[in-house]
């Protein structure tokens, strides 16, 4: 998966390239590249390595033009190298292509176009792009046309951008990757994401697959591949620049930790009214059809899966979550009693759309519980709820973990009411502990221990997390968080399980994080001496009415006590504060892991 951008006007394009560029490189960071168009040719720089790395290039050089393209990459075909890094060009370097996704097609394309005498100069799927192009071009082809019948030759997923020398157009088209059109008063941009272009326009517009967008300086259209218009509405979106930036802090990852309340506050606005859960898009009966809910999600969104399941299951509906990339291979029984939930942050990880796609083949009802509007999850769903966490951009997933929790508990209220019962005691005081939540949070944030404590206990053997009930899928949470930062070995485990084999890799310099939520008190407590007697230090993270396991264990976090049901999702901020502190002195890059990106738009 990567970033592609463009930028047309009537002035130099290369600053706002720079910064589209630098603000897409949570989707892709191993090589970056630009193209720019300036009346004498199109000059292309790219390198291996961060935007830093480009941009440092650039500054020896005199490089730009009013119509560019650029590129930040997380490599699928070929090893991040200056060569692989796009954009690529045909033979004669006058078509220029910028690429996310994968053209599955491409040995068979490439040997074709070698056998007509095209080479090649890098590994890449992506250069039989320009190579198709060009080969049109020379066949007497006009710019467009040329652009969509190469395409018509691609199989596979991708999002393309491209320029061609001498001619005033970015040319563009997506299939199952996301790509959408920034509409500015000097300039018209084009990028695979919204805040890749916020600085300069809050004005978009969402291509939908198989669209083709020919974007010049100061207008835009959009056709489907038999060149007919059609009409994609312009919208404003609400998010400004200043969302998508640090603002004062050291990483995204603290900044949006530190965004949980106000996410929130976003989440939840609008949506309680007195007992009852008004979501706009659900009226109540929407689900009376519905017998069964699978969750389908990957990675951090599992778990808020997971945390759904426990929800739904105690309030006495059928739901099982499954991880994504397993869902199709996987013979649960589906039919359109069958609610299908894709969780996911992005809306566009690739694992999780080809589950909802086998689901909905099989007749069940689909539902993208998703953070992006206008993501592939979104529009291919029957149904779309969002978590208006706002943009995220540290790989490491926070704030969207909690608005999406938040988003399943208001959505398990609706389920409930409409396949089960009328809405009891305890939901009107969930509701209410959902709406001190923000505040909880704040009190969470500003009273934590982690910093002392994540460097106090840091282990040269490990760092287990354990948790019962809704508190498991936190602690499987608080461990994918530690280890995807801190590059240190981290497991969570279901409290009970510990005894049936990881015990055994408990030692002096294990240290062991015991989410409590105040439910199973004493079986919690057992588990935590079971660890103890074998050296290992506990680190109780709970609330602060849980004073038993808090004395029990070596040392305490605590967290304001509310409704059980959401009380883990306060432990999880402790847990999310912990990795980042433990990173932050290990000199980490936290905002952007070793071999990760945040949005995987491969399979
Ligand atoms: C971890 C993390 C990933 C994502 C996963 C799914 O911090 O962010 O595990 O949760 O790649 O991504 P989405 O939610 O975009 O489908």
């Amino acid at each position: 998966m990567c970033g592609i951008t463009a930028r047309i006007g009537d002035d130099d394009s290369l600053e706002d390239l720079l910064v589209s560029l630098k603000n897409l490189e949570y989707r892709g960071y191993d090589s970056a590249g630009i193209a720019v168009q300036n009346g004498t040719g199109i000059e292309i720089d790219k390198c291996e390595g961060e935007v830093s790395e480009l941009q440092a290039e650039l500054a020896t050089k005199d490089h730009d033009g009013p119509i560019g393209i650029g590129h930040t990459r997380w490599s699928t075909h070929g090893p991040p190298t200056d060569a692989n890094a796009h954009p690529h060009t045909g033979c004669k370097g006058r078509v220029v292509a910028v690429h996310n996704g994968i053209i599955e097609n491409y040995t068979t394309l490439r040997e074709g176009l070698q056998a007509r005498g095209h080479e090649f100069t890098s590994d890449t799927d992506t250069e039989v792009i320009p190579h198709l192009v060009e080969e049109r071009l020379d066949a007497g082809f006009e710019a467009e046309a040329a652009f969509r019948d190469a395409i018509a030759e691609l199989d596979g997923s991708y999002a393309i951008a491209m320029i061609i020398d001498g001619d005033p157009a970015v040319y563009a088209t997506r299939n199952g990757s996301p790509l959408v059109v920034g509409v500015g008063d000097d300039a018209n941009y084009l990028a695979s994401d919204v805040p890749a272009f916020l600085e300069f326009t809050d004005r978009v517009v969402y291509l939908e697959d198989d669209d083709v967008a020919v974007i010049t300086a100061d207008d835009y259209r959009v056709t489907d591949t038999k060149g007919d218009a059609v009409s994609r509405p312009v919208e404003t979106v609400e998010w400004d620049s200043e969302d998508a930036e640090k603002g004062g802090y050291d990483h995204y990852m603290l900044k949006e930790i530190h965004e949980q309340p106000v996410a929130l506050r976003q989440t939840i606005h609008g949506r309680i009214e007195g007992e009852d859960v008004v979501l706009e898009e659900f009226p109540p009966g929407t689900f009376t059809d519905i017998d069964r809910v699978h969750f389908v999600a990957c990675g951090t969104s599992y778990h808020a899966g997971m945390y759904g399941e426990w929800l739904l299951s105690k309030w006495g509906i059928d739901a099982s979550t499954f991880i994504a990339s397993e869902y199709a291979a996987y013979p649960a029984p589906v039919d359109e009693g069958t609610l299908v939930i894709g969780v996911t942050q992005s809306g566009e990880t690739a694992d999780t759309l080809e589950a909802l796609e086998s689901a909905r083949k099989r007749g069940a009802r689909t539902l993208a519980l998703t953070n992006v509007i206008g993501s592939t999850a979104a529009r291919t769903c029957d149904d779309a709820l969002f978590i208006r966490a706002g943009p995220e951009i540290g790989v490491a997933a926070t704030k969207t973990f909690s608005s999406q929790v938040a988003t399943l508990v208001l959505l398990g209220e609706r389920l409930v009411r409409d396949m089960t019962a009328e809405p009891t005691d305890e939901c009107r005081q969930r509701l209410d502990a959902l709406e001190s939540l923000p505040e909880h949070i704040e009190t969470v944030i500003e009273d934590s221990r982690a910093a002392a404590i994540s460097e106090r206990w840091l282990g040269d053997d490990g760092h287990f997390f354990i948790g019962r009930g809704n508190a498991y899928p936190v602690a499987l949470e608080g461990a994918l968080k530690f280890k995807e930062i801190t590059y240190e070995h981290a497991e969570g485990f279901a409290a009970g399980e510990l005894k049936h084999g990881p015990l055994a890799l408990v030692t002096e310099e294990t240290p062991v994080f015991a989410i409590g939520t105040g439910q199973y008190p004493k079986r919690l407590e057992s588990n935590v001496r079971e660890i103890q007697t074998r050296g290992a230090p506990v680190i109780a993270v709970a609330p602060r009415t849980a004073t038993d396991l808090a004395d029990t264990a070596d040392e305490a976090l605590s967290v304001p006590a509310t409704h059980p049901d959401l009380v883990a999702i306060l432990a999880n901020v402790q847990l999310q504060l912990i990795a980042y502190h433990a990173a932050d002195e290990m000199e980490r890059s936290i905002d952007k892991p070793r071999n990760l990106a945040k949005s995987v738009t491969v399979e």
